[in-house]
């Protein structure tokens, strides 16, 4: 069954041609995925920032960490070569970057950016320049100058300094409290960052809870940090001293809901999904699969280095819409295009809402996945912050492209498994910015 799978690689492009059968495919076995991008990212920051080492453990190994653990190298972090079993990260103290001698690139990375840039605009006398990809340079980073301005920082880039490439003289700064327009971890970790070196309380407070993995990783890493859940606000008191910890990074969650809602919407599939970080922040498509019907349990659920872990069995069943909106949405925001597909198959009308933000992602996530998925047959309809998606259509393969984002090219490739005949996935190779591997385990899971 595994050559109905197959990656066409060119020299710079690879389409993955995903070949139904008449008789349909489902998905079993048990599967393992990738470290958690999000952790890995903060892991080897502050990994670098800390004094002595910090061991990492279960490191994703995709691009966007690689461009992290280069950025700080570049800054005379001592990183050893990337791998998943142990990752060793010789800190240089939190001050002590070393001012680079080129330009930090950021690759595809909107996370390795937004955080740095807290991170940089915080390291008095030295001068920083830093860029991405064309995606990245799209991107706006208004969202972390201006807190970062108010707290004294000097940044400058096109658009009003609101778009990378950016160059950064580093202040000593002064302490803010800041409240976010948006709930957004990128922003929260990047001002909760530059305050780990700004004497006095830096509190930031967002309007719902996003993921929280900087703040449980900042305490263990011994920073002074406080909580305060009514009001969704957190504040770290500087100067912090940071000592290297050992990291176990678990499973994404989000390169888990590609094989949640694959399990889900393939008939006959009965697939377990081991080790996925289910960190309350971060379970949002948990429950709105379960809402739509979804057969899921959480089973041997646990507690690793600080984050709950479980493994996740999902079977075929019978979908229905829901609606997703308001306080769920950054509880789920990545994982919008792959539910998406589910309720291409789901009986009724999704409505999802409040989610301006997938316009400003890797790419605009919203256009890019309802023409997409309606040229493979389905019926989406666009909205100013969402879409409106009504099930039960049936899916034939086409032609259809990834936009170089990493979550569509993963996305379509699960929808292809429900429709008909032959779906060519062009610019595939976006995937392994978060999931080298996902071909890969595709074919494990509809070869048993
Ligand atoms: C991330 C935060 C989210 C998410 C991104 C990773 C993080 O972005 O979409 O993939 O690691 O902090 P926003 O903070 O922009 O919502």
């Amino acid at each position: 069954m595994s050559s109905a799978i197959e990656l066409r690689v060119t020299d710079t492009h690879h389409d993955l041609v995903i070949q139904r059968p008449a008789g349909g495919v489902s998905l079993q076995g048990r599967i393992r995925i990738p470290g958690d991008k999000s952790i890995s990212h903060r892991a080897l920051m502050l990994g670098a920032l800390a004094q002595g080492e910090t061991i990492i453990r279960g490191l994703l190994l995709g691009e966007d960490p690689r461009s992290t653990a280069e950025c700080f190298r570049a800054m005379g972090a001592e990183i050893s070569e990337l791998n998943t079993e142990e990752v060793r990260v010789k800190g240089i103290g939190l001050g002590n970057l070393i001012e680079p001698v080129d330009v930090l690139n950021a690759g595809n990375s909107g996370t390795t950016l937004r955080l740095m840039l807290g991170i940089l605009a915080s390291h008095p006398d030295r001068f920083f320049t830093v860029t991405g990809d064309s995606s990245l340079r799209s991107r706006p980073m208004s969202r972390v100058v201006k807190p970062l301005q108010q707290m004294g920082a000097q940044i400058w880039g096109r658009k009003q300094n609101s778009l990378a490439p950016l160059a950064i003289q580093g202040q000593a700064l002064k302490p803010i409290h800041y409240h976010s327009p948006i709930a957004s971890a990128q922003v929260k970790s990047c001002i909760l960052l530059a305050g780990l070196m700004t004497d006095g309380q830096t509190t930031v407070t967002e309007p719902a809870l996003s993921r929280d993995h900087s703040e449980r990783m900042l305490r263990a890493f011994g920073a002074d940090l406080t909580v305060d859940p009514e009001t969704n606000s957190v504040t770290v008191t500087g100067q912090a001293k940071l000592t290297g910890q050992t990291v176990i990074v678990p499973g994404d969650i989000s390169s888990a809901a590609f094989w949640l809602v694959a399990g889900a919407i393939v008939p006959d599939s009965d697939l377990t999904i081991e080790n996925v970080g289910i960190n309350p922040t971060r379970t949002g498509v948990l429950e709105i699969l379960e809402r739509m019907g979804a057969d899921i349990t959480i089973e041997n659920s646990r507690e690793v280095a600080g984050e709950p872990v479980a493994d996740l069995r999902v079977r075929h069943s019978k979908l229905k819409a829901c609606e997703i909106s308001g306080n769920v949405i950054p509880r789920l925001i990545d994982e919008i295009p792959i539910l998406a597909v589910a309720a291409v198959f789901a009986e009724g009308t999704t409505i999802v809402k409040d989610a301006e933000e997938l316009r400003v992602k890797e790419s605009d996530r919203i256009t890019v996945m309802a023409t997409q998925l309606n040229q493979m047959g389905a019926s989406v309809r666009e909205l100013p912050d969402g879409m409106e998606i009504t099930g039960g259509t049936a899916l034939k393969g086409t032609e259809v492209d990834s936009h170089t984002d990493h979550r569509i090219a993963m996305s379509l490739a699960i929808a292809a498994l429900n429709a008909a005949g032959t779906t060519t996935i062009h610019r595939a190779e976006a995937a392994a910015i978060s999931y080298p591997d996902f071909t890969a385990t595709l074919q494990q899971a509809i070869a048993r």
